[in-house]
């Protein structure tokens, strides 16, 4: 039987029937609600390139059950911008060049805004530990750590 839920995405309400009750969040996202920012690398928890934020805290989507998240508030990459101005994060790698085919960058960049709202990391070695769930083959590893550490900083700056 058909399940409906409603999900609060990016500040829009979302409406989705669920015809499959074992349909991951990752999937609601890309093919039923056309965001696909988010990426599928291995679909199994292993990779990262898949992360949401859901109530502010980051997850691999892969492995969320939509159908568990009725009135969840989701976030993704296409969220993140306030219009032409990009996320302190999103801008940090950038200006660091933490990415080179691209394929992760979305869910590093998610990670790195949930592993910030944690918290933060308070050096390079816990900014490591913080986005290891994050896999780059490019290994552009030097520019992930570099930006999120920059990031952290400036929105610390910002809160002050
Ligand atoms: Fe979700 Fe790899 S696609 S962790
Ligand atoms: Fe290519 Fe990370 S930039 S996989």
């Amino acid at each position: 039987m058909p399940l409906s839920i409603r999900l609060a995405v990016n500040g829009e309400p979302r409406d989705v029937v669920l015809d499959d009750p074992r349909a991951t969040l990752l999937d609601v996202l890309r093919d039923r609600i056309g965001l696909t920012g988010s990426k599928k690398g291995c679909d199994r928890g292993q990779c990262g390139a898949c992360t949401v934020l859901v109530d502010g805290r980051r997850i691999n989507s892969c492995l969320a059950l939509a159908v568990s998240l009725d009135g969840a508030e989701v976030t993704t990459i296409e969220g993140l911008a306030q219009g032409e101005d990009l996320h302190p994060v999103q801008q940090a790698f950038i200006e660091h060049d933490g990415f080179q085919c691209g394929y992760c960058t979305p869910g590093q960049i998610m990670s790195a805004v949930g592993l910030i709202g944690e918290g933060g990391a308070a050096d390079p070695e816990h900014v490591r530990e913080g986005m290891s769930g994050n896999i780059c083959r490019c290994a552009a590893y030097p520019g992930i750590a570099a930006a999120v550490a920059d990031a952290q900083r400036r929105m610390a700056g910002q809160k002050g």
